[in-house]
């Protein structure tokens, strides 16, 4: 079975349709990445629409007025995220001349943005393969390869990683990005998944071994 190929169908008929992924503009993307990041898609989209309309480039962002930008983040939660992207826009004003960068290894520098925050800009703007790692991507790799090592172990990063990287889709990275982790939302959810119209389902091992609702496994912290 393709895996990749198989999601990217699903996701082309049944993905969500959200406004993020109608462009490919990577201070776009960014603002809602990071708007996403413990925050529910239903919650965020209204915040989403807010500062787009308010900050509609990366210029107005890093001109805006911290207190401004507070304001309009006021129900989100965790303050650090905001001011972060205060100084990462600022940064690319003055590292990348004003231009929002696309690579990975460009937008990782930026204040606030980890691995994961890389990985889904780079691919959905410019297909860079970069394999995106969330809980959703998590769930769907430890129970379709019947993985036990913990998620949040060193050991096990480096395992998901490596399978990620094996799947992902070189030519359509994006969208297999965009593909696992909504698949991982809406199908393969940590309680009461869509076993019975799941696309992988002829070979997922977790199915097969009855290990469901054991896997994906975390350790305490
Ligand atoms: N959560 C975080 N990033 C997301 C995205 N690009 N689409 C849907 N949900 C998300």
């Amino acid at each position: 079975m393709n895996v990749a190929k198989e999601l990217i169908t699903w996701y082309n008929e049944n993905g969500r349709d959200l406004p993020w992924r109608q462009t490919n503009d990577p201070y776009i993307i960014w603002l809602s990445e990071i708007i996403l990041q413990q925050t529910r898609v239903e919650q965020g989209l209204p915040y989403f629409y807010r500062f787009v309309e308010k900050y509609p480039d990366v210029k107005s962002f890093a001109n805006a007025d911290e207190d401004d930008l507070l304001l309009l983040w006021q129900g989100l939660g965790y303050y650090s995220r905001v001011r972060n992207m205060h100084k990462a826009a600022k940064m690319v004003i003055a590292k990348f001349d004003g231009n929002f960068p696309s690579k990975y290894d460009e937008v990782i520098q930026l204040t606030g943005v980890g691995e994961y925050t890389a990985a889904a800009i780079s691919s959905f703007s410019i297909n860079e393969t970069r394999a995106v790692l969330d809980g959703n991507v998590f769930r769907v790799l430890a129970r379709f390869f019947g993985v036990d090592i913990a998620i949040n172990s060193t050991v096990g990063k480096k395992k998901f990683q490596q399978l990620a990287n094996e799947l992902i889709c070189d030519s359509q990275s994006g969208i297999y990005n965009q593909a696992i982790m909504d698949f991982g939302a809406t199908v393969c959810k940590p309680k009461a998944p869509k076993c019975e119209i799941c696309v992988l389902n002829l070979e997922c091992v977790a199915l097969q071994e009855g290990l469901i609702d054991q896997l994906p496994v975390k350790n305490k912290s």
